[in-house]
């Protein structure tokens, strides 16, 4: 198998932010690019994947606030987190690294340096809002107040959820700080800016390359038609991320050293790995530079970085490869609704590399969004992996071991189909490389189907039972193997484990790409283990439970402001008689309260409000009640709320309980109520 010039290659997934555990939005994004990284280094390349924690910003540093650690605490343990979860889906990092590192320390301040002596950063005195309790700039999202346009409440400072408004935290009205409930004041502050619009000509030239993918190329029109502004780099203190040099109390934003990061972590790999920094990040450069991202963050990856690292006098990226985001059965991942998934989660109940097949069966070059539908995924994986792949070890191998003392035929009983798998390498090689791993997994499931009509066409099962024919079944086993072996070797990208699994039973150190259309013959082979095993709807229905749990005990979400001295929320934004009118309270009676099996937090109550049918409600109170102790109490049910499939069944509403201490309390009303009263 002859295979392209080896090249050198640098690829870069997303920095997650340290500020909490991953979820299967990351580990898409990981699971794409460690198939593309793999598959390069299957065929040959020198290709070397980075990432790392992004450290800095505001939400890292109230959050270590809030939980009284500090934020190198948090990232540490975060990171120890993010470490053992991208191990454990088989994301084959080369440097998994950290933002706050001494090498992105250094990297940034020289890239801020180089970019100040090319006269692109300037001064600039801007007002901003400054909380006068907390003391501290807030930023927009920190700021919460009603839309200018529209006068919807609670919307954040940047922009309205309601109406989609966009403007600035000084138009919003009644305007209050999310961390004291403070109301801002305008600050004057100095701050830096990096002279983005004397890049565009530049930008354009490199983007005339073809570097981004139509779609982004579309978004990118806009910007520039709408015209570049400057960038706004600093932030004031309190800040955790890296003072400016020479500018004491004014911090990097968050944003500038993390794909400052990519370098950082680079140079912490080269340190191990002997690399040369002017090969990798010099200007002329022939090493392949490529950012794996979600669209959501293409503005900074196709604008802001090449910007720069051209005015450092940098390589910019060969290329950015944004993907969309992943949906849970259709729907936006929420905690709100259950169905925000953990990547922990999932590998507490679920084969990782089922999930990697399936990522890989879905994912293409483009920035659609991608679907996991459980069912959809459960289906899959059970007819192609343990259908397809892995049935054909395991319908030969039995009559290697029994009939033949475990060796393998000394040579093909039919070429063809030896031929016929492995014409199918540089097409498969091919769509690897252009990301169209969908394709790829279609090509190799073509050949499966192929390998499978064989064995079935020439029943070594009924040719076994015969002295006669005995022999010819060592021959079909040892094809159906050499099949097997070919299908797990273009497979080895996208399932690391198991290919490996596929290699010991075959006796091999690996599966080399090179060695595909070396059959392998007059060998033994090693006792047949199973590679992977069906997935049952149970898994998958105990995984929805557990992060509808998880998401219950997540919400509501205390505001960043609650610290540990004021457990009390702060008063929320004030509502008109209106929409307080639209909430339908209704005095309850608890009929029936029962334990949730698979549930922690859960009870289930069936309450009585004078409608003809019961309703049926999930209510998190399990920590604070007997349920007998509940049976025939009234309370107070929010009977509006749009009912809530969760997987324990419809809810259909929800009780009112007071919070705060730790404890629950369920509101009773005063004696003489009824079921069915309105509550106003
Ligand atoms: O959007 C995010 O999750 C960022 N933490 C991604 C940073 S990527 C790179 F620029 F560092
Ligand atoms: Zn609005």
């Amino acid at each position: 198998m002859t295979s392209p010039a080896p090249r050198r290659i640098l690829v870069t997934s997303a920095l997650p932010y340290a500020n909490g555990p991953l979820h299967l939005g990351h580990i898409i994004e990981t699971i794409q690019t460690d198939i593309w990284v793999r598959a390069q280094k299957l065929f040959g390349h020198d290709c070397r994947y980075l990432c790392a924690d992004d450290t800095h910003g505001t939400p890292i540093m109230l959050k270590a606030q809030q939980e009284g650690i500090t934020p190198e605490q948090l990232i540490e343990r975060i990171a120890e987190s993010h470490r053992a979860d991208f191990a454990d889906f088989l994301i084959g990092f080369d440097v998994f690294h950290s933002t706050h590192s001494e090498e992105n320390r250094r990297m940034s301040a020289e890239m801020f340096q180089r970019l100040d002596a090319a006269g692109l950063i300037s001064r600039k005195t801007i007002q901003q809002a400054y909380d006068p309790e907390k003391q501290m700039f807030l930023p927009d999202r920190f700021i919460k107040g009603e839309c200018p346009k529209c006068g919807a409440a609670d919307q954040y400072g940047d922009n309205c959820e309601k109406c989609g408004a966009t403007y600035s935290p000084t138009e919003l009205k009644n305007p209050r700080s999310v961390l004291s409930g403070a109301t801002p004041v305008e600050r004057d502050s100095e701050h830096y800016f990096f002279n983005l619009p004397a890049m565009e000509s530049a930008l354009k030239d490199w983007l005339d390359d073809d570097r981004v993918q139509p779609a982004i190329r579309a978004k990118l029109q806009e910007w520039f038609d709408s015209g570049l502004q400057a960038w706004d780099i600093s932030r004031d203190a309190p800040y955790f991320g890296f003072e400016i040099p020479g500018a004491p109390g004014k911090f990097f934003y968050v944003w500038l050293d993390a794909p400052i990061g990519y370098i950082g972590a680079f140079l912490k790999l080269a340190e191990s790995a002997g690399l040369n920094f002017e090969d990798y990040w010099g200007k002329d450069s022939k090493t392949e530079l490529y950012h794996f991202i979600g669209k959501d963050i293409a503005y900074f990856h196709t604008l802001f970085w090449p910007a720069m690292l051209m005015g450092a006098g940098l390589r910019t990226p060969t290329a950015i490869f944004a993907h969309g985001f992943l949906t849970l059965n259709g729907e936006k991942m929420s905690k709100s609704r259950g169905t925000f998934i953990q990547a922990r989660t999932f590998l507490n109940h679920l084969n990782p590399e089922a999930l990697r097949y399936y990522f890989a069966a879905k994912l293409g070059s483009s920035i659609e969004d991608i679907d996991l539908s459980l069912d959809d995924f459960r289906l899959r994986v059970n007819a192609d992996l343990v259908g397809k792949v892995v049935n054909i070890a395991s319908r030969c191998a039995g009559f290697i071991h029994k009939q033949f003392d475990s060796q393998l035929a000394s040579q093909l009983s039919d070429p063809h189909l030896h031929q016929q798998l492995c014409a199918g390498a540089e097409r498969i090689r091919q769509r690897y490389e252009a990301r169209e791993t969908a394709q790829a997994m279609r090509e190799i499931m073509a050949l499966a189907d192929l390998t499978n009509q064989y064995i079935d066409e020439h029943k070594p099962w009924a040719l076994a039972k015969s002295a006669d024919t005995l022999a010819a079944v060592q021959g079909i086993c040892t094809d159906g193997l050499n099949a097997f072996r070919i299908l797990m070797t273009y497979l080895s990208p996208v399932l690391p484990g198991m290919s490996q699994a596929a290699a010991d039973f075959l006796n091999l150190p690996a599966l080399r790409w090179d060695a595909i259309d070396t059959p392998l013959v007059g060998r033994a082979i090693a006792p047949y283990q199973p590679l992977i095993t069906r997935i049952e709807q149970s898994a998958t229905d105990a995984l929805l439970a557990a992060a509808a749990e998880e998401a219950a005990a997540m919400m509501p979400t205390p505001p960043p402001a609650a610290t540990p001295t004021n457990p009390i929320d702060p008063i929320a934004p004030q509502i008109d008689i209106e929409a307080f009118s639209a909430v339908d309270l209704r005095v309850a009676q608890i009929v029936a309260a029962e334990q949730v099996e698979g549930a922690a937090k859960l009870l289930r109550l069936v309450l009585d409000i004078g409608e003809d049918k019961p309703r049926q409600v999930f209510a998190g109170i399990k920590s604070a009640y007997d349920p007998a102790s509940l049976v025939g109490r009234l309370t107070v049910m929010v009977a509006n709320l749009k009912p809530r499939q969760m997987k324990f069944g419809l809810s259909e509403g929800m009780v009112l309980a007071a919070g705060g201490d730790g404890g629950l309390y369920i509101l009773s009303p005063d004696e003489g109520a009824r079921p069915g009263m309105r509550v106003k």
